[in-house]
């Protein structure tokens, strides 16, 4: 996965399911999310009031997942809370700093391009990892607690 340079789409596979259906709903939103922004960028001209919206859209799901999932760690008990919830700040972090840049307004065309391979790279690799290693491991927790 290192090779990976270019953003590309992520075509969700059933690989990535956990198989529990509010995280894999709340998964498969942030794909397609990201999805967006690399379709985004893709066009000849980016135009920045959908760059906006697909930010903001960004950043809200994100919270919005990433608390409900810390809210049935804590629920649960779950014995490695707070690496888990550390891992998640670095995505919930990444996406504010997008928001932020995109907010200050003041990028040329290439810095935007820039900007969103850069981020695109980073929230698709850690994506991929999390929900494949991180997440799988409280899944049998979450099944033991009545989660399906
Ligand atoms: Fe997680």
């Amino acid at each position: 996965m290192d090779s990976i340079t270019d953003p590309i789409l992520l075509v969700w596979e059933s690989r990535f399911d956990l198989g529990i259906k509010s995280f894999d709903d709340q998964h498969r939103h942030l794909v397609q999310v990201l999805n967006e922004l690399y379709a985004e960028h893709n066009r000849e001209t980016i135009n920045l009031r959908d760059l906006d919206s697909i930010a903001k859209e960004l950043v809200d799901f994100t919270v919005y997942s990433l608390d409900y999932e810390a809210d049935c760690l804590v629920q649960f008990g779950y014995h490695d809370l707070l690496l888990h919830l550390e891992q998640h700040e670095l995505f919930k972090e990444k996406t504010n700093w997008f928001k932020d840049k995109l907010a200050s307004n003041n990028l040329e065309q290439k810095q935007l391009l820039f900007t969103i391979r850069n981020l695109w790279k980073f929230l698709y690799l850690w994506l991929l990892d999390h929900i494949m290693v991180c997440d799988k491991k409280f899944k049998t927790l979450m099944l033991q607690n009545g989660m399906k």
